[in-house]
């Protein structure tokens, strides 16, 4: 589950990582009083968005004064950044900000261990700088057992280049880091940009987490951050469906039966997008299993057609016990089931058991959303041009 960043701020404060005061808002008039209980001159007000670039996108600016801070709240709320819309605003102090660095401790799942990332010219273009200058951003492998010490901070302060006299104060930072990564069972703790200001503090400005739901069960104090995650309602309600879902971010949706075919579809699909424009994504993991009856696919379907990202669907299907003239007919009623609320283009790959006839229950259908494809990657090329292509 991704954090909110006002979110990861309280998580950071908690466990002394300096961080400026915020205050959240969701209209412009909580916005104004926020800047009057901040009581500083210039704010910055920041999109609260599970989605990275917000800078670039309008979702953080400078204001002044309570008229300006209710203006520039007023636009920033309502905004869609990449497909999330902007419900929430952080206020904080404006900060004298002399360098901007980069650091971030993530799960390393290839590596079977954590790393630590970090780079002195943080900022928002660290994206860039990781593509065109690899060398800038040092990576250091972390032993799970050690964690960071300061011992391994004064390393990874000495790799990325920090001036001498900032090696302590940014090693106690990571430090810090390290121990909200631990305590708050998370995969990613990525702060960019960590910054220097004009008196040579070292301060977090943003923060970007994401937990591990496997450890929900030991954190009560999660239950909070479940609520305000719109995207971890689609998990929460596909649950009571009984749905094995998982929310993905790209947008192309997919429905499987079998955990390994979901997986491989994934797999397919995201290399079938690579290429085109937007290199869409798949936008979920979903397996409706053994009997893919008219219900179940109707649920999966609405589903992921109620994630607004999602632009295309990829049905998967390998009939064995339930037969492919089962799976096909489950299509067809489901889409009779949704009516208008089944609105996007749904790629259809049948094999196995009964596969022609299938096919013939689909043809006959003739439904305007379907098209059917013989094979695994013909189908996911259509349904990730179709994303592409924005239907
Ligand atoms: N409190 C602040 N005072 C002054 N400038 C700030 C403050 N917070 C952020 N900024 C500036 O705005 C830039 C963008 O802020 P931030 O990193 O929070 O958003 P972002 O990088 O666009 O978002 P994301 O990390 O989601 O891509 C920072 O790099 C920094 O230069
Ligand atoms: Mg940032």
């Amino acid at each position: 589950m991704d954090l909110l960043e006002y979110q990861a701020r309280d998580q950071f404060e908690k466990y002394g990582v300096p961080v400026l005061p915020g205050r959240i808002a969701t209209t412009p008039a909580e916005a104004r009083a926020a800047y009057a209980e901040l009581d500083t001159d210039i704010v910055v007000i920041k999109a609260q968005v599970r989605t990275g670039g917000r800078g670039k996108a309008g979702g953080v600016k400078l204001a002044r004064g309570e008229e300006a801070v209710e203006k520039t709240a007023a636009e920033i709320l309502g905004l869609d950044i990449k497909g999330h819309t902007v419900e929430t605003v952080m206020l904080s102090p404006g900060a004298d900000i002399q360098d901007e660095y980069y650091f971030s401790i993530l799960l390393d799942r290839a590596a079977g261990g954590f790393l630590a990332m970090c780079s002195i010219e943080g900022g928002m273009d660290i994206e860039t700088l990781a593509v065109e200058r690899p060398e800038a951003l040092v990576k250091t492998p972390i032993d799970p057992v050690e964690g960071i010490t300061a011992a391994v901070a004064e390393r990874i302060a000495t790799d990325a280049g920090f001036l001498a006299e900032d090696h302590r104060p940014v090693g106690e930072v990571m430090q810090k880091l390290w121990t909200v990564f631990k305590a708050s069972d998370a995969t990613l703790v990525e702060v960019n940009p960590l910054v220097k200001t004009g008196n040579g503090e070292i301060l977090a400005l943003d923060g970007k987490m994401t937990i591990d739901g496997n450890a929900a069960f030991r954190h009560e104090e999660w239950a909070q951050y479940a609520d305000s995650a719109g995207d971890v309602d689609l998990e929460k309600q596909a649950r009571e469906l009984d749905l094995n879902y998982v929310k993905l971010d790209g947008s192309i949706g997919v429905i499987g039966n079998g955990a390994g075919l979901v997986m491989s579809s994934l797999d397919v699909v995201a290399g079938a997008g690579a290429d085109l424009p937007g290199s869409p994504k798949p936008a979920n993991f979903l397996d409706i299993g053994g009997g893919a009856s008219a219900a179940v696919m109707a649920n999966g379907l609405r589903i992921i057609m109620s994630d607004p990202q999602v632009r295309s669907v990829f049905v998967n299907i390998f009939g064995g016990i339930t037969a492919c003239n089962d799976v096909a007919n489950g299509i067809v009623h489901a889409l009779d089931i949704l009516g208008d609320e089944a609105r996007l283009p749904i790629v259809v790959r049948l094999d196995g058991n009964s596969v022609e006839v299938g096919k013939a229950i689909l043809a006959e259908a003739n439904h305007p959303l379907i098209t059917v494809k013989n094979t695994m990657d013909e189908a996911a090329r259509a349904a990730a041009q179709l994303a592409a292509e924005g239907n």
